[in-house]
Parts: C-alpha cells; sequence; structure tokens
C-alpha cells in the first residue's frame, strides 16, 4: 500500500509548502499529494480558491498577481511554484498533482513537457488528478504517456467506467465511498484505488486489510506504522 503525504506532511508542517513536502521524505512517505492553481499562466501550489484561513492573504488566488502572492505567507513559509517543488523533490518521491483551480489545465498542458525534459522526471512519477474530469481527458489527449487519476466523492452508477474512459491508471476515492463492490470492479479494470484522506490509525488498517492500494495521510508516519505491523 502507497503513502501518499497528503498536502505533504501537512498534520507536522503548514500544508503544500516545500517543507511540508521535503517532510513527507523524512517521514517515509512513497508520494506527495499537492494542489494547484493558475496564476499569471504560473502554477502556484495552494489548496483553497480563497487565501484567507490557510495563508496570510484575502481574496481569490486566481485574482492575484504573482508579485502579490509573493509577498503572503502559509505558516511563515512561502506559497510555492509546482516547479519549485519539484525541483526541491528532485524526483525522491513520486508527486500527485492535483489540477485544483479554475484554468489550471492550461498551464499545466504548456508545462508538462520540461517537468520530464528539464527536470528529469519519468512519467509514472507524476500522477495527474483532479475532480475536474474533462481536464483529465486534455491531459491524456496532449500527453498519452501522462499517469492520471481521476478523484470521486461519489459512487459512481457505473462504478469505476470513468476512470477507465480515461485511460487512467488509478481511481482516488473519498474515504467515505470505499465498498468492497467498488474496488473489486477497479482492480478488475487494471485500476489501483487510493483513499483520502485517512489520519485514523483504525481507518489506516482497516484499507490495509481491505486491500487498498494506496491511502492520503496528513500523518505519513502513522500509515508507515500502521504497514509495519505484521498481517492480520
Ligand atoms: O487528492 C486527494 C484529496 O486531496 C482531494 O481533496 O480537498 O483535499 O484536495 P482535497
Ligand atoms: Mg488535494
Amino acid at each position: 500500500m502507497l503513502v501518499f503525504a497528503h498536502r505533504g506532511a501537512s498534520g507536522y508542517a503548514p500544508e503544500n509548502t516545500i517543507k511540508a513536502m521535503l517532510l513527507a521524505l523524512e517521514l517515509g512517505a512513497d508520494a506527495v499529494e499537492l494542489d494547484v492553481h493558475s496564476v499569471e499562466g504560473e502554477l502556484l501550489v495552494f489548496h483553497d480558491r480563497q487565501l484567507a484561513h490557510k495563508s496570510s492573504g484575502s481574496g481569490l488566488i486566481h485574482r492575484k498577481s504573482l508579485q502579490e502572492v509573493a509577498e503572503l505567507r502559509v505558516g511563515g513559509e512561502v506559497i510555492p511554484t509546482l516547479r519549485q517543488v519539484l525541483q526541491a523533490l528532485d524526483h525522491r518521491l513520486q508527486v500527485n498533482i492535483e489540477l485544483k483551480g479554475i484554468g489550471c489545465v492550461a498551464p499545466f498542458l504548456k508545462q508538462y513537457p520540461s517537468y520530464l525534459s528539464e527536470l528529469g522526471y519519468q512519467p509514472e512519477q507524476l500522477l495527474i488528478s483532479s475532480f475536474n474530469h474533462p481536464y483529465l481527458r486534455q491531459v491524456k489527449q496532449q500527453f498519452g504517456q501522462a499517469h492520471v487519476a481521476p478523484l470521486l466523492a461519489s459512487i459512481p452508477e457505473d462504478l469505476a467506467a470513468c476512470a477507465s474512459t480515461l485511460d487512467a491508471v488509478a481511481l482516488h476515492l473519498d474515504i467515505n465511498f470505499i465498498s468492497h463492490q467498488l474496488l473489486a470492479d477497479a482492480h478488475q479494470r487494471g485500476l489501483k484505488v487510493h483513499v483520502y484522506t485517512v489520519d485514523d490509525i483504525d481507518d489506516i488498517r482497516a484499507l490495509k486489510q481491505l486491500g487498498v492500494d494506496g491511502i492520503f495521510s496528513n500523518f505519513p508516519d502513522k500509515a508507515r506504522q500502521v504497514l509495519a505491523e505484521p498481517s492480520t
């Protein structure tokens, strides 16, 4: 079972910052998950549309200039660009890039080739996910080698079919909707199932037992600890 540090090791460090990503590496995560928004054609790593609550700013992130965002802090840390995070991690972890913000697919499509050619990532090291499935369609249409995973916060009537249709490698599912049936359907289609967001130790144990392929946790060390327990 893969351990994705959700927004980096965000249980211990300010979420979606380089500090949280590097801590995830230290704590033994296999991968980091992060969210991106488009600002002046650049991709910034941040979760909310609104800057308030999670940063020292206010207003909508996509309406700001890069200069304005550069002044902001998240728990004392800067809001990094996706490129800066990829550079800092230097291929040491798999990176799940969640295309979150309105319009963020366009800059992503522009930059993706350089993550491979300039930054040296392999396509399988960059797992691209989104609740916006048409964004993932665009990614696959332009870059057939890209690894994509649709996000789901529901159980569709046709179970994992949407992921097959997108030629995805995995399905990213809200823990509230995990079921034997959905898991079996995904596996039968050759898809992995990664479940978010799992911080409770009993939930981690139950998902390990169920046979899911990965979990997203704000506390990647807890997940590591459970994985080290002998199987029952
Ligand atoms: O990618 C899994 C999870 O991050 C999706 O929800 O709101 O935490 O981005 P959210
Ligand atoms: Mg996310």
